[in-house]
């Protein structure tokens, strides 16, 4: 359905050239969901804004039911028509009402009568869950319900893919879900996708196949499980690795709680942990610094997810610690047994470089 020859996008920056996509190929097929994955500046954006045509490469192809996209003799409205975009901003028209954005393109278009369009606005609410909205303006909308009207809207121009760019990352956490919901439901009826996304869960459950984009190219292409449990090649074992890490440093007692709490929350969303595991992780770390930790010097913690075993560890490094920081009279005797009852094991080991760490792996597993 779409094919991708050698794309490249250099942009001039203060006379400087960046080059965001170095040399892209790909194809994607009708039917597939495809998730682009990869660090932040990467040329994402840039990859749907050209397969959108919102942005014109530097050079290379584009092909689309057999029609490259930048030919000039290409038929733009049609090229646009078959595809639909959703922002991370929603993009909404604010001036006019949830039924009037869903109308305005059908009607305009696609030349769709009122009545026509009008019918349809109401059934694609109702698949978005918002049938009750149809005469609200969207400034009374939350940002979810405000996404899944944009997606509505997408949808009106009956589209042949849809083109996701971070859909959720503007959103409350509370109404991420809602929002993949809708997007988990289109993929059940066959609608072809590509989404770029952070939520990792998500990706790994609704995609057939991940790209993993990094140093201007599609650095790896491959199925859910292969590039989250096996990748290849060393940038995406690296990646991969980073994004199930979650790590602080904490240099004295006066450290961010909130801020602390805060990254577990985010963490545990991204993985679809539940409100538990959120609370255990929050309440162990808690009492580790509040009750546990000598704070000999910096204190250094890393949890990490794994999907695969789907174990929570939480490793908390102390430095310069030359005694046992479990069994020390100056830790809290009734800290230590809280702690020890929220996990499957505890162990506390020597470091070579005069540091203890202590080893956690969470238990109640079923409750996540
Ligand atoms: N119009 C533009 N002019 C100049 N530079 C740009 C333009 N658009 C994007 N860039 C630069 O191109 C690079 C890639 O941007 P892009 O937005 O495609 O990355 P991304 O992978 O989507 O990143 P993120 O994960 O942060 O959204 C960035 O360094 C960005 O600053
Ligand atoms: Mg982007």
């Amino acid at each position: 359905m779409i094919t991708v020859k050698h794309l490249r996008k250099v942009y001039q920056n203060d006379g400087k050239e960046l080059v965001v996509l170095k040399d892209v190929n790909c194809e994607i097929q009708k039917g597939e969901i495809i998730s682009i994955i990869g660090p932040s500046g990467t040329g994402k954006s840039t990859f749907l804004r050209c397969i959108n045509r919102l942005e014109e490469p530097t050079s290379g192809e584009i092909i689309i039911d057999g029609e490259n996209i930048f030919d000039p003799d290409a038929n733009l409205p049609r090229i646009r028509q078959k595809m639909g975009m959703v922002f991370q901003n929603f993009n909404l028209f604010n001036h006019l009402t949830i039924m009037e954005n869903l109308m305005v393109g059908p009607m305009k278009l696609l030349k769709m009568s009122k009545a026509n369009a009008e019918k349809q606005g109401l059934e694609l609410l109702q698949m978005v869950g918002l049938a009750d909205k149809a005469n609200a303006m969207p400034s009374e909308l939350s940002g979810g319900q405000k996404q899944r009207v944009a997606i509505a809207r997408c949808l009106s121009m009956k589209p042949e893919i849809i083109l996701f760019d971070e859909p959720t990352s503007a959103l409350d956490p509370t109404m991420v879900s809602e929002v993949l919901s809708v997007i988990k439901q289109l993929a059940k009826q066959g609608m072809t996708m590509a989404i770029v996304t952070h939520e990792m869960k998500f990706a790994r459950d609704v995609s057939t196949r991940i790209f993993f984009m990094c140093e201007g190219i599609i650095y790896e292409d491959d199925v859910p499980n292969e590039i989250f449990d096996n990748p290849k090649k060393p940038l995406t074992k690296a990646f991969i690795n980073k994004i199930r890490t979650l790590e602080f440093k904490i240099s004295d007692k006066r450290y961010d709680l909130h801020s602390m709490n805060g990254q577990i929350d985010t963490f545990c969303r991204k993985y679809s942990l539940s409100d538990y595991v959120v609370n255990m992780l929050q309440l162990i770390l808690e009492e580790l610094l509040e009750n546990i930790l000598p704070f000999t010097g910096e204190v250094v913690f890393d949890i990490n997810y794994s999907e695969k075993d789907n174990d929570v560890i939480i490793k908390c490094l102390q430095k310069s610690c030359k005694f046992s920081i479990l069994s020390n009279p100056q830790a809290d005797e009734l800290a230590v047994k809280l702690i020890t009852g929220y996990c499957e094991s505890i162990t506390e080991d020597v470091c070579d470089d005069d540091a203890r760490v202590i080893i956690m792996k969470l238990k109640d597993k079923r409750q996540r």
